[in-house]
């Protein structure tokens, strides 16, 4: 039903569930464009002008047009209390530990996603906006915490590994944005002065684009980034060349 619809193959955990619920709300919509198109013909048929030369003033008696109406609300009162509070439900109720997780940092500008990654240490730096140089410190991390001194940003490329829950945890530096990856089945907008945490795990390996999904300027079209599903181990050696890169003068990846 959803390669149908054009979309991606699924590549996260939760994303079975948004699925179905795509594809019954989509089942949903062909019962009543079919339905109402029906109704509609039979009402063209049914009261043209020449089998219906004088106007009715009584009008319809029947409750038929009623039921209909209480069905279609009782089916889409189970579409949203059988499906979609219980997909949000568990999204929000089963949120992985930090201790468990991969975090990493998403700060979303005008017009590029910036991947913030605590390092080898596991804990994030301070940052201030007001430490941000676009060249040399995208994300304002503070030098002088010493938490910060592994942390290395990425430009327009998250990796993760597979297998393990991600935490996100989106912002911007300007406008709202909002990080989107179909395949994933994620998507959060990003909002200046807030932090909305959101997790996935990812399923099986490969290269998934992240496509800014908020109208945020005339940049909006290229701020296409990918993430990169990897096996954990290929993670850990990635990682640790983003620290080597860092120490040695290069700044984290492409700074
Ligand atoms: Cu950022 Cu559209």
């Amino acid at each position: 039903m959803n390669e149908f619809l054009g979309m991606q193959p699924n590549a996260s955990v939760h994303g079975a569930g948004v699925d179905s619920l795509i594809s019954w709300v989509h089942w949903l919509m062909l019962a009543l464009f079919v339905g109402w198109g029906l109704f509609y013909i039979v009402c063209l048929v049914k009261f043209r002008a020449k089998a219906n030369p004088k106007a009715d003033y009584e009008g319809v008696k029947n409750h038929y047009s009623t039921y209909l109406e209480l069905i279609v609300a009782a089916i889409e009162a189970v579409l949203l209390i059988g499906f979609s509070i219980p997909i949000w439900a568990s999204a929000v109720d089963e949120f992985p530990k930090e201790s468990e997780a991969t975090v990493v940092q998403v700060v979303a500008e005008q017009f590029a996603w910036n991947y913030h990654y605590a390092g080898a240490d596991g804990k994030f730096g301070k940052t201030d906006p007001k430490l941000v140089n676009p060249m040399s410190n995208p994300v304002g991390i503070d030098p002088n915490d010493p938490n910060g001194l592994d942390d290395f940003v990425t430009l327009n490329e998250m990796v993760v590994p597979e297998d393990k829950p991600v935490i996100t945890k989106i912002t911007s530096k300007d406008v709202i944005h909002a990080f989107g990856s179909p395949a994933l089945r994620l998507k959060q907008d990003a909002i200046p002065g807030m932090v909305v945490p959101v997790w996935f795990k990812a399923t099986k390996k490969g290269e998934f684009e992240v496509a800014c999904s908020q109208l945020c300027g005339s940049g909006h079209y290229s701020m296409r980034s990918v993430i990169k599903v990897t096996d954990q181990e290929a993670y850990a050696t990635w990682t640790q060349a983003q620290i080597d890169k860092k120490n040695s003068g290069g700044g984290g990846d492409d700074w």
